[in-house]
């Protein structure tokens, strides 16, 4: 049984990239770029969730997953609860899944969640009331699908041609969930160039399992490459030490007007943020002309609201088979 899709093949949950379909991605892509134009309109809202209730359940930090799923719950005219872990009965020792049923017990149609666990998105949906459904805002190393939409929703609004694409995905990648949704959505999408470019000891572990290819000089592994995506050094996942310094690793991995020279003439520069400024990324690449990071962040609304809207729609009486 597929625990994020119904018997029609539809979305139920959001848990994973991995297993979703192209053609499936696409539509979620199709719908977003529908929902861009809401963002600039004088009135920011559409009346799609009018009476929904969604809770933003964030047990780890956060500023853009939440804060960008908020607008998108509000622009869809949904009600939002965003669940504050401060002040809350979690003080007192509250367990994560007593949590969920007091506030699923109030009516809750979506609940967002964020969890430092891997599979906790899965844990939660499987326990979820049926009417309930879970989007996962990043759980552990294990997943971030809506970043990974959000990503390949901005790479399509520059290089829409998948098949052609060069993608690099440079720094953590043991530690990175959003390197692997990006690789299940990209390979989904129809991108067969995929390279990671890590250090030994942040590589992950099979990445020829995944079908990607694993570089660890960085000259190498962008060369030609018209996406290269920077990763953050996930210094609060690192229970050993993994790099030698911040210097080494700028030196061998970060993304600085030189390093970046093998790279396409055209190729677009990508964090999923936050960034450590002058360590995986230079500022003056991070906010220079290649860049696509603040596109990523605005696009994660119409992306975001795409998942819920669809969700939702397949819940419908009139759209259950
Ligand atoms: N990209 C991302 O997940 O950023 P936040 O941790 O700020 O949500």
């Amino acid at each position: 049984m597929n625990l994020q899709l119904d018997e029609q093949g539809r979305l139920r949950h959001l848990l994973t990239t991995e297993g979703l379909s192209g053609a499936l991605v696409s539509e979620i892509l199709d719908t977003a770029e529908s929902f861009i134009p809401v963002g600039d309109q004088a009135v920011k809202n559409v009346p799609l969730l009018r009476g929904r209730t969604i809770v933003n359940l964030f047990f780890e930090p956060s500023t853009r997953t939440r804060t960008t799923f908020e607008l998108a719950a509000k622009r869809l005219s949904a009600d939002v609860l965003n669940f504050q872990m401060e002040g809350s009965s979690k003080a007192k020792g509250e367990d994560d899944l007593d949590t969920l049923y007091t506030l699923q017990a109030m009516q809750v149609d979506m609940f967002v969640i964020r969890h430092r666990a891997n599979g906790a998105a899965a844990h939660f949906a499987r326990h979820a009331a049926s009417h309930v459904s879970i989007l996962n805002a990043g759980d552990g190393t294990n997943a971030h699908p809506t970043q990974a939409l959000l990503d390949a929703f901005t790479i399509r609004r520059h290089k829409p041609d998948f098949a052609r694409l060069k993608v690099a995905i440079v720094g953590d990648v043991l530690h990175s969930r959003v390197a692997q949704s990006n690789i299940h959505c990209l390979k989904a999408l129809g991108v067969t160039d995929i390279r990671i470019v890590a250090p030994p000891a942040l590589m992950m572990e099979n990445p020829r399992a995944l079908d990607v290819t694993p570089f660890h000089d960085l000259a190498t592994g962008i060369r030609d490459a018209n996406v290269v995506m920077a990763l953050r050094l996930q210094h609060e996942r690192m229970h050993e030490r993994k790099i030698e310094s911040l210097e080494r690793y700028r030196a061998e991995y970060g993304l600085t007007h030189d390093s970046l020279a093998p790279a396409a003439a055209d190729v677009i520069i990508m964090h999923p943020g936050p960034i450590n400024r002058g360590v995986e990324i230079d500022e003056d690449v991070a906010y220079g002309p290649r860049s696509v990071i603040l596109e990523q962040v605005s696009n994660g609304i119409a992306v975001r609201m795409a998942v819920m809207a669809m969700i939702i729609r397949n819940r419908e009486p009139s759209n259950i088979a």
